[in-house]
């Protein structure tokens, strides 16, 4: 790894450490017991629902719908209806994904975060601009990937998706990624990692691998806002992702 890009990385680093001194405090994936993304939001304004949306929807089975969508503007509309996707967090917004829709790599991350819910995209935040950096510093651009996460809709108090809202959401993630087609898939974080890989593990020991998954090649690296808490992991992302762009060559993917 160049000392430049330490150093770039840094740089990104304390200027997220500014903005969060000037704007207050926000919280990081996977840092902070039952808080996974990267927005500072004021919590006592959510309005939790008090019924989980598990209670009605237990039994429903998606496939023949999602057979049905062709194209990704079918699978947006789909869901935008779909109530299995919501968590217990009333008025949320559809963060479905975003991107190019032929990419040959693919990011997933794990939830929206508040800034997410209202842009309706996915990695806008702190996170979302670490991520930027790191995609520039191996020259993907974000706008030539297809960006999306493991859930649709932001939890309540962004702490992290649970096994029962990550299992309604991964069909729907599953036609994302079946009609887009992509070479390779970058899983950002352990959530991302351990839901698609459908194993109960560490990131430690899922990543610096590539897994056969769906036609693509699968692999997993540290959550982007876990950066911010332990620079210690710049290094082993750095490593990641510099792997990550000679097998995106290696795969033939679009310059
Ligand atoms: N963290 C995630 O995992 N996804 C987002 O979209 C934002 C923050």
């Amino acid at each position: 790894m160049s000392d430049n890009h330490l150093d770039f990385i840094d740089d990104v680093i304390r200027f997220l450490e500014n903005e969060r001194e000037i704007y207050g405090d926000f919280t990081v994936a996977g840092f902070s017991p039952g808080d996974k993304n990267d927005t500072s939001v004021s919590d006592s304004q959510e309005k939790i629902k008090t019924e989980s949306p598990s209670a009605d929807t237990k039994n429903y089975n998606p496939e023949n719908l999602l057979k049905q969508c062709s194209t990704l503007e079918e699978l947006r509309s789909l869901c935008e209806t779909a109530d299995v996707l919501r968590t217990d967090l009333d008025g949320t917004n559809l963060v479905f994904g975003v991107g190019n829709q032929n990419a040959d790599l693919m990011l997933i991350g794990e939830a929206p975060g508040e800034q997410e819910d209202r842009q309706g995209e996915p990695f806008v935040g702190a996170a979302g601009q670490l991520l930027n950096k790191i995609l520039e510093a191996v020259k993907f651009r974000r706008e030539d990937v297809y960006i999306a996460n493991i859930l649709k809709h932001r939890p309540p108090g962004n702490r992290n998706p649970n096994p029962e809202e990550r299992q309604r959401s991964l069909p729907y993630l599953l036609r994302q990624i079946e009609l887009i087609q992509p070479k390779l898939i970058l899983c950002l974080g352990k959530i991302s990692g351990i839901t698609l890989l459908n194993r109960d593990t560490t990131l430690r020991s899922l990543r610096g691998k590539y897994y056969p998954f769906h036609g693509a090649e699968l692999t997993v690296t540290y959550h982007p806002a876990a950066l911010l808490r332990h620079p210690k992991w710049k290094r082993p992302v750095w490593e990641d992702v510099q792997k990550l762009r000679e097998k995106y060559d290696e795969l033939g993917g679009k310059p």
